[in-house]
């Protein structure tokens, strides 16, 4: 059969990622090209917990079907965990659940783009969004990131030269893949822009509660006195991505069509995971158990840097964030990076190459991103001196 594939996906290759990922099931590879948070962060005992009450107590509505909004308590329970250090909601703003901040990122694009609009991103930027992107045939236009957030100069040409712009995405917090911040006077400045150019802006905060150096930003969420911000959160990365738990905010005109995709997507999150997070969020010092995951990385990126410093040659040159779960490391020009990232492999060390986070070809050819939370601390020290080794060879 010569299956006919649609023009929205024939384009769209396997991620980069998920192909290094693939090499990376092999248990003996050091892991530094995931995204998982560590296996000492879960709180695997007071989930398991939960969900036996839960199935003891409550199994027809832990098994039923359920609203497309999501798990009402969920959804207060959310709104308070969200709030709790700065105002997320303006106006008639509200909120709905969804199966991670990956899809409340594709049904918000789905609702806003046409094919040939146009999405300015920060770039490098993170691999899922862009497909998604890409995926409803958007016009991608890439904004360089600096160590403080996007270039402001390039962001505005970008909208003055594409009037067809739908939104901005950020990712304002200890950004997937570089690992910047973006400053509280550039969120300003961004927010701006967007109002005098009439787009939205999608502020996508998974990371936000990572901070293990530093002061926190106030989100762009939380200036939007216009409406014109989509906020998509996550319990990915604090409590576990299997769960597949993450919502939007954005205002109702909006969220009522961001609904009725989700309905045509998958009717309504699982709501036995949506009971057990409400559940989690709801016995849980939240601010305690943030702390514990921070200490958790704070250590093992500082165990990172430290092991890097030792053994990478001094011509690469890597950030060092304040939170969040990658650092980015600019290779030596010369370097030929797929090459670079291929031969760690079969030295038993997986890193994604810097292409697979780039808007447009040609981009990030000589950078590799490195996670620290997968890997163990053994893990770490082993494999920042394989490539360390590598750093001078190459
Ligand atoms: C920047 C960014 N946004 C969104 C996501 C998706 O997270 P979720 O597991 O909530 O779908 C990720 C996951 O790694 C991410 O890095």
């Amino acid at each position: 059969m010569n299956y006919h594939i649609s023009d929205r996906m024939a384009s769209l290759q396997p991620s980069a990622i998920r192909e290094i990922l693939k090499a990376t099931s092999d248990p003996s590879i050091i892991p530094f090209a995931a995204g998982n948070p560590a296996a000492e962060a879960f709180p695997a005992k007071e989930i398991a917990a939960i969900s036996a009450e839960i199935l003891e107590k409550e199994p027809i509505t832990a098994l039923q079907y359920s609203i497309t909004e999501g798990y009402p308590l969920l959804r207060e329970s959310i709104k308070d965990f969200a709030c709790r250090h700065e105002n997320l909601f303006h106006g008639d703003d509200a909120l709905i659940t969804c199966s991670g901040a990956q899809q409340g990122i594709e049904l918000t694009t789905k609702c806003l783009c046409n094919e040939g609009d146009t999405v300015i991103c920060e770039d490098p930027s993170f691999i899922g969004s862009l497909n998604t992107f890409r995926s409803y045939k958007t016009n991608l236009v890439g904004i360089p990131m600096e160590e403080d957030g996007m270039n402001l100069e390039l962001l505005e040409k970008a909208l003055k030269e594409n009037p067809s712009t739908r939104f901005i995405y950020v990712i304002p917090n200890f950004q997937n893949p570089s690992g910047y911040t973006t400053s509280l006077e550039k969120r300003q400045a961004i927010y701006a822009l967007a109002k005098q150019y009439g787009v939205m802006i999608m502020e996508d905060n998974p990371y936000g509660e990572l901070r293990y150096s530093g002061e926190s930003v106030p989100s762009i969420k939380s200036m939007d006195e216009e409406g014109i911000v989509v906020y998509c959160g996550s319990f990915s990365k604090i409590i576990s991505p299997g769960m597949r738990i993450g919502y939007v905010i954005a205002p109702q005109p909006l969220l009522a069509k961001i609904i009725v995709a989700k309905q045509a997507s998958d009717v309504h999150s699982n709501i036995w995971a949506q009971m057990v997070c409400d559940r989690f969020l709801r016995s849980t010092d939240m601010d305690a158990h943030i702390a514990k995951l921070n200490d958790i990385y704070r250590r093992k990126v500082s165990l990172m840097t430290s092991c890097m410093e030792e053994h990478f040659s001094k011509s690469v040159r890597f950030t060092r964030p304040e939170g969040g779960l990658f650092l980015w490391c600019d290779l030596p020009e010369q370097v030929d990076m797929m090459g670079f990232c291929n031969q760690a492999v079969q030295n038993k060390v997986a890193v994604v190459p810097g292409i697979a986070f780039a808007v447009q070809p040609g981009s990030h050819t000589h950078s590799i991103r490195l996670n620290f939370s997968t890997p163990s601390d053994e893990g770490i020290v082993r494999g920042i001196e394989i490539l360390g080794k590598m750093t001078q060879e190459f």
